[in-house]
């Protein structure tokens, strides 16, 4: 059970790569749709502007599960807390409601970074903290090392990967996995299995893929400029893959297709 899985947090909107008025008008969207819980990051350069819309909206400020994360190269102490401060300020926020670290940090070892998180949980400036392109070594250590519960591993996570490893480790430390490129960016459309699925269940592919990510207990990312798109991605509640649908998108994972290299981020870890 994690934060995500309260309510309609399970769904939660991306903002990568909007800014200006295509985030502010997505987001607008995004709520008057439903979806409460926000995904930014230092990274991305817009937590400012989503921190604008979210206060300006007539939805109250804390019906919102506003996720953000610390870019690597503020994961140094000298660094680290005012980068959060400025998230803070940026968002409009007291306190963020899920702080997760973007990457581990290249080469260097984790705990320092892992430290200084569980550090702005204690002084408040997080109600919930977390990871994000974990491995499996990497869970292991964080929970043993951290003594506040880790609320996410932010991971792509697909139809096209198998994470199969990252699941069991997931079970094991307690850690849940929230997943990220849920669409592997569009790349999904290429496989008609998921469109012959929908149509048993009146849903297209992309909810089929959505719903098969829930199924697997994990907690979906998605992000659309487009309002058709994204009311879809949010209605993939009154359906249920059965365990013959789900083994026909299980036989996708060995597409071993994945986005987050190292040649796409240098932060990328030797993935399990
Ligand atoms: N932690 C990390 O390192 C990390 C890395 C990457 C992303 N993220 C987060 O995860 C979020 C989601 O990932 P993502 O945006 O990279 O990948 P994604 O959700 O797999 O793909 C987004 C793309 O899919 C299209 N799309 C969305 N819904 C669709 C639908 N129902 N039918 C057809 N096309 C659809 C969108 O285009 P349209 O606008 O045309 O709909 C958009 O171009 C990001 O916004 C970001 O917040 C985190």
């Amino acid at each position: 059970m994690s934060v995500y899985d309260e309510g309609v947090f399970q769904r939660g909107f991306g903002t990568f790569p909007l800014r200006g008025d295509e985030l502010a008008g997505a987001v607008r969207s995004a709520i008057q749709i439903g979806y409460r819980a926000f995904d930014t990051a230092q990274w991305y350069g817009n937590e400012a502007e989503l921190g604008a819309v979210l206060s300006e909206v007539k939805v109250p400020r804390d019906a919102f599960l506003v996720t953000t994360k610390v870019h690597p190269e503020n994961m140094v102490a000298e660094r680290f807390m005012p980068s959060v401060e400025q998230s803070l300020r940026d968002l409009r926020l007291d306190a963020i409601d899920v702080l997760l670290l973007h990457w581990p940090p290249g080469n260097d070892p984790i705990e320092p970074s892992l430290e200084l998180l569980q550090k702005a949980h204690q002084l408040g400036h997080a109600r919930h903290v977390g990871v994000s392109n974990y491995t499996t070594a990497m869970m292991r250590r964080a929970k043993a090392i951290m003594d506040v519960p880790l609320a996410a591993n932010q991971v792509e996570f697909h139809p096209l990967l198998n994470q199969e490893k990252l699941l069991s480790a997931s079970r094991e430390t307690g850690i849940p996995l929230a997943s990220y490129c849920s669409l592997a960016r569009g790349e999904i459309f290429n496989y008609p299995v998921l469109k012959e699925i929908g149509t048993r269940h009146g849903k297209s592919a992309a909810q089929v893929a959505l719903r098969w990510i829930l199924q697997k207990g994990v907690t979906m990312n998605t992000m659309s400029t487009r309002p058709g798109n994204m009311a879809a991605n949010f209605d993939v509640m009154d359906f249920t893959l059965d365990a013959k649908d789900m083994q026909a998108i299980d036989a996708l994972t060995q597409a071993n297709y994945r986005i987050s290299n190292a040649d796409v981020v240098s932060y990328a870890p030797t993935w399990d």
